[in-house]
């Protein structure tokens, strides 16, 4: 067993000047994207990054992954903040260790292919900006995807890494689909395709020790460029698959620094520099700087960032994933849009439903965005499906992915279940076989005119390329032509130090503050108790309402806008107004001058008159685009309005035939479930 023996102790020393190793593993950090993306729903600011930077620069990182995945979305969309400027900014403090990103290939930063104008440009810009190294994956593991980026990336001199996404077929490596000759295959075309490194992408933390051995072993037997292992913490295997990784000969690792590590995120850096120190594979990373850089993020940083920190389990490892094979962040959002549904006791459901699905859309990987397109299709199953009818409601993603638009999928998929999804899909109902973009229209010029001036240049425009909605909106805030809302800006240390005081006092029983020299209050006989939970903590208050008896509102559900005339005020008048005028109500955008529904009956008071079809939300989400205007004639099952739920399109068809008299809502808006979202008439 002697390659077993590669890392060999070599002399043990602390200091950052020891000799160097022979073959020292290389590291990229992450803390800066996936680590918070991991654990804080990439919600990290970029002036909490920069605090660590020239520190972080200073280690002797092979890259730090700064941008990408899910930062461009979550930037714009909840941290009022231009995913451009990170890179920018942060560049004027790294000024050694390269950038790398996380690109989903055609997808981009986003959600679906978009066109090879935009990818173009997109890469181009990206460097402009800064990037340096592009980690390209497609979640098909369909290079195709890869062809219009990678010349791009070649062309202006940036490190192309190409990712095999890992997924399994059987609990370990092997079986009918995912085997070794699957990976050593796709190792090879990457490195056709002129790959300066291969990424082994484990999104899921699915891959055990001895497969990595085996994996690696093979990779750098059959191909030349480095070998890259990106491996999530989630099941709690992925130090062990580091370290036979690195005994294969394993030529890059990711890690993170402590306080973003772990759960669902990565291995820690700092065991693994001790570990191997003094070895031939030592980092040569000098340990106290890194303590010094969690001293900083843990006191100066973290606290900012914990109430994201999922903190109902008391495990850091997530056995799910081992037994269901759900990445963290699926099961995350799994849960959430079941709760939100009202519906978490179907789970278990969800868990027997998901590698049905999984296998029926052509047992693909799951990795955003197929993760999401699977997971959610799972999700709608379980919730809308009958004994007699399946996939009952199909999201626009899923169709796109019959469509094979997004690649093609390592089997083929459920023949039936193609043609369901495909019956009237506006493409057309034959599936392509060719390269994705290939079918996909420039996008540029349109978007350029559809956005005009607001766009100053091309960061801009490709900001509103990929996310015409939000992007749309973030743009409107940056140039000061909407405010800011306030959920949008940041918290502060402040704000948190006086969290954990009200906390502290909340414990010790002293919730009530003086208020005036004359000590606290009596405690009335009106006063009640109350259960708080407070970021997992449990306290117990006294409610006591000052001057009187107390009343104790609730806060009902939102009334479910034009519903038949909430209390019976009265004997309403033939011609009430609406009772209560949807929260929100769109304007009602000028109807086309088409036949005339029966009487001029103003809209919304049809709409009120609780006599229409209505059209509601079956989930929470944002209204994407409605497809029918007030006035419109529609047949059943004609698509209304397109809401996105979990960043998936779910097109809602009209219930029954009639004249659209009401549309509740615009472009944009958020919808709860059960929301009507038109009438029909
Ligand atoms: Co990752």
């Amino acid at each position: 067993m002697s390659e077993h023996n590669q890392v060999k102790m070599v002399e043990m020393n602390y200091d950052k000047d020891r000799p160097a190793a022979q073959n020292p593993v290389k590291v990229q950090d992450l803390s800066l994207r996936d680590g918070h993306q991991s654990l804080f729903a990439t919600r990290g600011r970029t002036e909490d990054m920069i605090p660590v930077a020239e520190k972080m620069d200073e280690i002797g990182f092979w890259a730090v992954e700064v941008w990408g995945g899910a930062t461009f979305d979550t930037m714009h969309r909840f941290l009022g903040e231009d995913p451009w400027e990170r890179l920018r900014t942060l560049k004027r403090y790294f000024k050694k260790t390269p950038f790398s990103m996380l690109l989903r290939g055609q997808n981009l930063v986003g959600y679906r292919n978009y066109a090879d104008d935009v990818a173009k440009l997109f890469v181009k810009k990206t460097v402009d900006n800064g990037l340096e190294v592009f980690r390209t994956f497609d979640a098909l593991n369909d290079y195709r995807n890869f062809e219009t980026v990678v010349p791009v990336i070649k062309e202006c001199g940036a490190h192309f890494q190409g990712c095999i996404c890992y997924t399994l077929t059987e609990p370990r490596l092997g079986g009918e689909v995912y085997n070794l000759d699957y990976y050593i295959q796709k190792a090879k075309d990457l490195e056709d395709m002129g790959a300066d490194s291969i990424c082994i992408k484990d999104m899921a933390g699915l891959m055990s020790p001895y497969d990595a051995y085996e994996l690696v072993k093979a990779l750098k037997a059959n191909v030349k460029p480095l070998i890259h292992l990106h491996s999530h913490f989630t099941s709690g295997m992925s130090p062990m698959t580091h370290f036979k990784a690195i005994e294969a000969g394993v030529d890059i690792i990711d890690t993170c620094m402590t306080p973003y590590a772990y759960r669902t995120s990565h291995a820690a850096i700092e065991p693994l520099v001790m570990s191997l120190l003094g070895t031939n594979r030592d980092t040569g990373f000098d340990i106290r700087a890194l303590a010094e850089i969690n001293n900083i993020l843990e006191k100066e940083v973290l606290p900012k960032y914990k109430h994201l920190l999922d903190d109902t389990k008391v495990s850091m490892i997530d056995i799910n994933v081992l037994l269901h094979q759900t990445p963290g962040g699926m099961l995350s959002n799994l849960v959430n849009q079941l709760r939100e549904m009202d519906a978490l006791d179907k789970i278990d459901e969800v868990y027997k439903e998901l590698p049905r699905v999984r296998k029926e859309l052509g047992q693909i990987p799951l990795v955003t965005p197929t993760s999401q397109i699977v997971g959610i299709q799972t999700v709608n199953n379980v919730l809308f499906d009958t004994k007699e009818e399946r996939y009952k409601m199909i999201t626009a993603q899923v169709k796109d992915l019959c469509y094979g638009l997004y690649g093609k999928t390592s089997v083929p998929i459920d023949a039936e279940v193609q043609k369901k999804a495909l019956k009237g899909y506006d493409r057309g109902e034959e599936p392509i076989t060719c390269r994705p973009a290939e079918v996909l229209e420039p996008e540029l010029e349109k978007a350029r005119e559809q956005i005009g001036a607001l766009a100053m240049d091309d960061e801009d425009l490709i900001l509103y390329a990929l996310f015409p909605v939000t992007g749309k909106k973030y743009l409107l805030q940056k140039y000061g032509k909407e405010e800011v809302p306030e959920s949008l800006k940041p918290i502060t240390m402040k704000d948190v130090e006086k969290q954990a005081d009200m906390i502290k006092k909340a414990k010790a029983g002293q919730l009530m503050e003086k208020t005036s020299a004359d000590g606290l209050p009596e405690k009335s006989e009106y006063a009640r108790t109350f259960n708080v939970f407070v970021e997992g903590e449990y306290f117990e208050v006294g409610v006591d309402e000052v001057g009187g008896s107390p009343v104790i509102t609730y806060a009902a559900p939102a009334a479910a806008a034009p519903a038949p005339a909430a209390p019976p005020v009265a004997a309403p008048p033939v011609a009430a107004p609406p009772v209560q005028p949807a929260p929100a109500a769109a304007p009602p955008k000028p109807a086309p001058p088409k036949p005339a529904p029966p009487a001029a009956a103003p809209a919304p008071a049809a709409a009120a008159s609780g006599s229409g079809t209505s059209v509601k939300a079956p989930m929470p989400g944002m209204v994407i685009k409605y497809e029918k205007n007030v006035g419109d004639a529609v047949n059943e099952g004609e698509t209304i309005v397109v809401i996105e739920a979990m960043k998936m399109e779910n097109a809602l068809p009209a219930p029954a035939s009639g004249v659209v008299v009401a549309i509740n809502y615009s472009s944009g808006d958020s919808v709860a479930k059960d929301d009507v979202l038109a009438v029909i008439e």
